[in-house]
């Protein structure tokens, strides 16, 4: 008897793939990203990314996931015995992941607010009252105290995520999906039209789209295009494994794939454009050139530039709420399904409920992402944030491409299974893209990333701060991953990722 959660309609998954896939690496990971690395001439990389590496994965997660139904590890395993650690390493990236990620968004609910009065205009800047006032940042190293004005917003995060991901597939994470995502898509188009009609929001998008074509000889430039298109689509997390189990028998992949991968790109370059019009608005504000404005990405971009710029505007109030909310939304989103991963695995594993998994899996998680909530959160953050993403994600799809091309050997396989059920039909492109293209890219990558490690410490941190909290974390994440796999699979498998109280059943029998 089939048992195992699914979908309730297409539209479900793929709104919930886009979920996951579009977050805050969208809206401030992406414009940073293309500006620094070439502008308009990023897009040659980033367009060869997408095509060569983001999509043929996410067809490859797609179809491991519905070919096997089973969370990521279990689906390794079935692959090839030996893989199962792989899954729990890109389970464990994701528990990491999901301990800092949830502290970004309880910012933004707190700026959602903070910008209906503009709070940061006593301050002496926008940076000053982020730093000061808003996080009470301690010196790097170090922690201090708890910050309630991070841990009250990051309780309530946490409530939401753990509520619909404790009502299971289709109750509740497509319905939150069904919820969170056309509410996002509005929201962030009133707030792209409103930036393309500012005074100066021209400035801003040629500085965003004039190319730079010296860059594209520069090897960075293209590391920087593929570790964006892993990030944003959310592939070697185990998520779209993880989601693609609860796929139906008959259900297209590789167009599913197509459209999650096209809508993912599409909405960042349309985060691309309304935050670069907001950046040429506010230089032909303070007659400044767009380079002095902007300051760098991230979390400098979103919680020291843009408030800046939202008093400057006519109707400031509303727009940042909207920005800010902006965030929320995508950010929400793209947490419940990094957290799926590792719930969906510990069910299976353990043979527990989902109301038992979430309480643990989730409950740990909220646990741990307390320490991001006190004066030293943000180095702390940051710090695990760059290691996890180089040498989590990055280094666990370069194993990934590797163990399943090289080793097991399962393209072909896994080719003719997309194939059963898609319209568009994979050819040996697919399995170069794979086999071959995205392993040397990512080879290569790795290895520029060693030779910058060891050139500096990164941001300057202490060197045992940056050994504890950055190597020993993503380290951390593979070893545990392979102890794991000493306990055993469940004889009688349990495909139980309940939703319905049905399987709740199956279980307690
Ligand atoms: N794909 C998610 C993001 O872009 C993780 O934030």
């Amino acid at each position: 008897m089939e048992t195992r959660s699914q979908w309730g309609t297409r539209l479900g998954f793929l709104l919930a793939a886009m979920g996951s896939a579009i977050g805050l690496g969208n809206i401030w990971r992406f414009p940073a990203t293309a500006y620094e690395n070439g502008g308009g001439a990023f897009f040659l990389p980033y367009l060869f990314a997408l095509l060569t590496a983001g999509i043929p994965l996410l067809i490859m997660e797609y179809t491991i996931g519905h070919k096997y139904r089973s969370s990521s590890p279990r689906a390794f395993s079935k692959m090839s015995k030996g893989m199962e650690w792989m899954g729990w390493w890109q389970v464990l990236i994701s528990f990491v992941i999901s301990t800092y990620y949830p502290i970004i968004i309880a910012w933004a609910i707190m700026y959602a607010y903070f910008s209906l009065g503009q709070s940061w205009e006593g301050s002496e800047n926008a940076t000053a009252f982020f730093t000061g006032d808003f996080l009470n940042l301690a010196d790097a190293g170090t922690f201090g105290s708890m910050v309630p004005n991070v841990l009250i917003p990051l309780i309530a995060v946490w409530a939401i995520a753990l509520f619909f991901l404790g009502r299971g597939v289709k109750k509740g994470i497509e319905v939150a999906n069904k919820i969170f995502i056309p509410t996002l898509a509005v929201v962030f188009l009133i707030i792209v039209i409103r930036a393309v009609t500012l005074d100066g929001a021209l400035e801003g998008l040629n500085a965003f789209f004039e190319p730079n074509w010296e860059t594209i000889m520069n090897g960075d430039v293209w590391v920087a295009a593929y570790g964006q298109i892993f990030f944003s689509l959310s592939i070697a997390f185990a998520i779209m494994i993880t989601y693609s189990s609860y796929l139906p028998k008959k259900s297209d992949i590789t167009n599913n794939a197509f459209i999650t991968g096209f809508a993912n790109s599409s909405f960042e370059l349309l985060a691309g454009i309304g935050v670069f019009a907001t950046i040429g608005f506010m230089a032909s504000q303070t007659g400044q050139v767009v380079s002095e404005v902007y300051s760098g990405g991230g979390v400098g971009l979103a919680f020291m530039v843009f408030p800046e710029i939202i008093s400057q505007m006519p109707m400031a109030g509303l727009f940042g709420f909207l920005f800010f909310a902006s965030l929320v939304l995508a950010g929400l989103s793209s947490l419940i399904s990094i957290s799926e991963t590792y719930i969906a695995a510990v069910q299976e594993k353990f043979s527990i409920s989902r109301g038992k998994a979430v309480t643990l899996g989730g409950g740990l998680a909220a646990l741990v992402s307390l320490a991001y909530a006190n004066q030293g959160g943000l180095n702390l953050l940051d710090t695990v944030d760059y290691f996890i993403n180089q040498y989590g994600v990055a280094l666990a799809g370069l194993f990934e491409v590797v163990a399943i091309a090289w080793f097991a050997k399962s393209l072909k396989d896994l080719q003719n299974h997309a194939n059963s059920v898609s319209d568009i039909k994979l050819g040996a492109w697919w399995r170069v893209c794979i086999g071959l293209i995205t392993p040397i890219v990512l080879g290569y990558m790795m290895l520029q990333n060693l030779r910058t490690e060891v050139s500096r410490n990164y941001e300057g941190y202490p060197t045992d701060f940056l050994f504890n909290y950055g190597w020993l974390v993503a380290i951390g994440a593979m070893f545990i991953g392979a102890l794991i796999t000493i306990k055993k699979w469940p004889k009688k498998e349990v495909q139980s990722d309940v939703d319905d109280d049905e399987a709740d059943k199956e279980v307690a029998q």
